[in-house]
């Protein structure tokens, strides 16, 4: 089984891939297991680090660092390094555009059900001096219903922020649509593409956002540390930088700053050189696989899984969704999710657990307290979704 991808290339990417030879790895929502090249490039620059000085082997690096910059800017489809401000995860680089927005009282920002914690948290925080936050409402197929969100749009409504694809499942939101919509209306627009990068093709000017975050450990298969903030170029300098350092402005006279002019701006100077040395190296590696591939075999993947464990008595997929990724979320009867997880950790099976409050609003609204996040790469097998679903089905009393 291998849609787009020979099973002789399967072969050669799990022999790349040391974690394959351990583990069946369903945790990718999570962690995805990085490949040789990732693991090589980084650990070389740490040993660099310790063989000439950590300083000495930035400046070393310093052609192929600012490539990086390069390299995610066009894995998101933006116009240029200038663009990108990197961080140490994709909370913050998030952080930055949304902090960044400036915003008055009665201002509006508008979201979906599907919010990760860490950023509803930070619409509520924005919201502490008299900005509102108001939540679109799912259409019957639980995206964001677009209609509802066009008529939600009046002068006030300042910003759409939106997670791409939740923590707790396999939903791809309509981001095309809803960029549109910004679009029409002159809203900023900020993705959330934590799950999403890597696991498919992005395409800023497409999808219509202002600014997307993104992670380097997850489906890009990217050392863990790192985030990246995307900004369109006429954007950058009108959002603020929440916080200030001596990287992201220079120190001209002893009572004033200059803001640097790209999104460097966001930044703070010091970081993990070779794990952002190692995210290019990831970049590099799906690029050359093609995120289309790798979309349709993680789709073709997921749906297997998704439908193999519906077809458990007991097992309940719980993914919602026109369009469905690689997150598989489910319940099973009378297990509770970390038991599932243990069990199945016992038999070298990686899943994971989402728990109501990291999806709130949504596992509210239907009724679940938690649920298992099994969730597939292109690295995946068939051979190993029969092991994940006899395990799980050895659960069911
Ligand atoms: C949908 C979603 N958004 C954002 C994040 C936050 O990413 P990070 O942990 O890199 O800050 C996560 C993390 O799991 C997530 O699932």
């Amino acid at each position: 089984m291998s849609v787009g991808f020979t099973d002789d290339e399967i072969r050669r990417l799990r022999a790349e891939t040391p974690g394959c030879a351990e583990v069946a790895h369903f945790n990718n929502a999570g962690a995805s297991l990085p490949p040789a090249p990732v693991l090589d490039t980084y650990v070389a620059h740490l040993r660099r680090e310790a063989l000439i000085g950590g300083y000495e082997a930035q400046e070393e690096a310093q052609a192929r660092l600012d490539a990086v910059y390069a390299a995610t800017a066009s894995l998101v489809g933006g116009s240029g390094p200038d663009e990108v401000a990197f961080f140490e995860n994709a909370t913050r680089a998030f952080d930055m555009a949304l902090y960044g927005l400036p915003l008055e009282p009665g201002d509006v920002i508008l979201t979906s059900t599907a919010e990760y914690h860490s950023m509803f948290v930070t619409y509520l925080h924005r919201a502490r001096h008299g900005v509102r936050v108001e939540v679109v409402p799912p259409d019957a197929t639980g995206q964001l219903d677009v209609g509802a969100l066009r008529k939600r749009l009046h002068a006030r409504v300042r910003l759409i922020a939106m997670t791409h694809m939740p923590t707790n499942g396999g939903l791809v939101q309509p981001a095309e649509a809803v960029g549109d919509v910004a679009r029409e209306a002159g809203v900023f627009f900020l993705l959330d593409a934590t799950q999403t990068v890597g696991q498919m093709p992005l395409d800023v000017r497409r999808i219509g956002c202002h600014a997307l975050a993104g992670t380097s450990r997850k489906f890009l298969r990217g050392p863990r540390g790192v985030g990246f903030l995307w900004v369109a170029r006429e954007w950058i300098e009108r959002l603020e930088p929440p916080l200030m350092e001596g990287h992201a402005a220079e120190w001209v006279e002893p009572d004033r700053y200059v803001i640097r002019p790209d999104a460097k701006r966001f930044e703070v100077w010091e970081s993990n050189v070779g794990a952002r040395l190692g995210l290019g190296a990831a970049i590099e590696y799906a690029r050359a696989l093609g995120l289309e591939r790798i979309w349709a075999r993680v789709r073709m993947l997921a749906e297997t899984l998704r439908t193999r464990l519906a077809a458990v008595p007991g097992v309940t997929v719980r993914d919602l969704g026109a369009v469905r990724g690689g997150i598989v979320s489910f319940t099973v009867r009378d297990v509770d999710a970390a038991r599932v997880q243990r069990e199945l950790r016992r038999a070298c099976i990686n899943v994971h657990t989402s728990p109501a409050r990291g999806t709130l609003l949504d596992m509210r609204a239907r009724g679940l307290s938690e649920v298992v996040r099994a969730s597939v790469h292109y690295y995946n097998t068939d051979d190993e979704i029969d092991r994940l679903v006899s395990e799980v089905a050895r659960l069911v009393r």
